[in-house]
């Protein structure tokens, strides 16, 4: 490893090469990386099953590591290794963030609004007058739903379609893959044999729904007619498979960091009652102000600063990203204390959770920590790359506005439909989660009784 780095950094040995270290980063990722950090400082390299980690902590390391250029240290290229293991790779061939930011771009907030009120008007009913769910089910399976809405159209989310979109779209979760290294060891050992079954059933799915339209122009904004006409120039079947596989990297891509952080939102609600008080008032005046559709209106919920607090709060505590970053050509690295020159074969990466919750105060859980989606001066004193959620630099998320709206609706529309109790104590990220915001070690049980009568 020495030659990938110059001067040496410190080095973590472990007593077993590779596996020593891969077998405590699955075990428990931030629980590990936080005690290499106290043993060899905020910047080591350390060997996981193979992966060379080019580690760094300090305040001027993440703010070197956010700044790397992509030709020289690539986001794309660190997310394919990372990915790689689950997903079929002609996904990745065939999607690049450009067409993901068009499709973001386009459709702008009024229609995403509209979409997800469309989709939660046929999904809030499905839960019935009263029950008990896992709240991290009961928002994913929500938000799914909301994904097939936005990114293909609301034919999509219609009952009998969106359960066999979801039935496919389940077998390529990513995150089922970190959850459960025997299942990513079969996809491995099988080929992506159950992946590649999905993905032809996803063609299919697509075909269909596509050829229920002809001759109506009722779609004629939404997703998936905005694909065939990006890719009308392709023969048939390049086109079938264009499109599909941009619809399942958008659609893979929104589940990812927030269904869990909206979850969370709610949990935290339930565990405090004065910020669940604060909400609720924050609903009100909005209300007042706006009036009774507020909820659909982007000005009056762009002006809905508190709740945007509480989930940037709720995400800085239950975020578990790896930022990774794969070197293509040599680079020049300063940590603060030392300029490195790393070589290609290393990645550059820091994980999160290590340094979100660094300090007392920001092991706190406080909607105050932050002003609107602001992190509040003095709380990020090592530098403000210390602390993240939507990320920072060229990479940093370009879905955070769509993700605060989503946020505001989906409470509100809850709160609104539903008297809500915990069922849990204090649930925690699980310990083993690597990547994207963490599900709890457990259930997070929620009792839940319409408020229609
Ligand atoms: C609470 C919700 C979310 C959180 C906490 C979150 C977090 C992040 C973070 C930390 C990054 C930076 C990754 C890096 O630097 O390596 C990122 C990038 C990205 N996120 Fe999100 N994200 C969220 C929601 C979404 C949604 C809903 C979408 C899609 C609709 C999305 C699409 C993306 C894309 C495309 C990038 C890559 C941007 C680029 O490289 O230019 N994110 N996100």
């Amino acid at each position: 490893m020495t030659h990938l780095v110059s001067p040496k950094p410190p080095i973590v040995h472990e007593e077993l090469a590779h596996i020593g270290a891969g077998l405590q980063m699955v075990d428990d990722p931030t629980g590990y990386l936080t005690r290499l950090r106290e043993q060899y400082g905020d910047t080591f390299l350390v060997d996981v099953f193979g992966y060379k980690l080019f580690c760094t902590f300090s305040g001027r390391g993440l703010e070197s590591l956010y700044k790397l250029e992509e030709d020289a240290a690539s986001f794309g290229f660190a997310t394919f290794d990372l990915l790689g293991f689950k997903t079929p790779t002609e996904i990745f061939i065939d999607t690049n963030l450009s067409i993901f930011y068009e499709m973001l771009g386009i459709r702008k907030l009024p229609y995403y609004v509209d979409v997800i009120h469309g989709v939660l008007d046929l999904e809030l009913p499905r839960l019935g007058a009263q029950g008990e769910v896992d709240v991290f089910d009961m928002v994913r399976t929500l938000q799914q739903r909301v994904g097939f809405g936005l990114w293909i159209g609301i034919d999509a989310a219609r009952d009998g379609t969106w359960q066999r979109l979801k039935e496919q779209f389940d077998v390529l979760s990513q995150e089922s893959a970190f959850a459960n290294p025997r299942e990513t060891l079969a996809t491995i050992v099988s080929g992506k044999a159950r992946e590649r079954a999905a993905l032809q059933a996803l063609y299919d799915i697509l075909d269909e729904i596509h050829a229920a339209r002809a001759g109506s122009d009722a779609h004629a904004n939404d997703s998936l007619t905005f694909m065939h006409a990006k890719f009308a120039d392709c023969d048939e079947v390049t086109r079938r498979r264009k499109v599909a596989h941009n619809v399942i990297n958008a659609n893979q891509g929104f589940l990812s960091n927030l269904y869990a952080a909206l979850a969370w939102v709610v949990v935290r609600l339930l565990q405090h009652d004065d910020v669940l008080e604060q909400v609720r008032a924050e609903a009100r005046r909005t209300a007042a102000e706006f009036g009774p559709d507020f909820l659909r209106q982007v000005e009056a919920l762009n002006s809905m600063h508190y709740l945007e607090q509480v989930l940037m709060e709720s995400v800085r505590m239950a975020q578990r990203s790896i930022t990774l970053r794969k070197v293509l050509r040599p680079v020049e690295f300063d940590d603060g204390d030392t300029v490195y020159t790393v070589q290609p074969g290393a990645y550059i990466t820091t994980l999160l959770s290590v340094t979100n919750l660094q300090t007392d105060e920001l092991r706190r859980f406080d909607p105050e920590h932050y002003e609107g989606n602001r992190l509040r001066p003095g709380l990020a004193a090592a530098g403000k790359e210390t602390v993240s959620t939507f990320g920072h630099g060229t990479h940093a998320c370009p879905a955070q506005k769509l993700s605060h709206a989503m946020c505001k609706i989906v409470v509100h529309r809850l709160l609104d439909a539903f008297d809500l109790a915990a069922e849990f104590a204090d649930p925690r990220p699980a310990a083993g989660q690597l990547g994207g915001v963490a599900r709890p070690g457990e259930a997070a049980t929620v009792r839940y009784r319409s408020r229609a009568g």
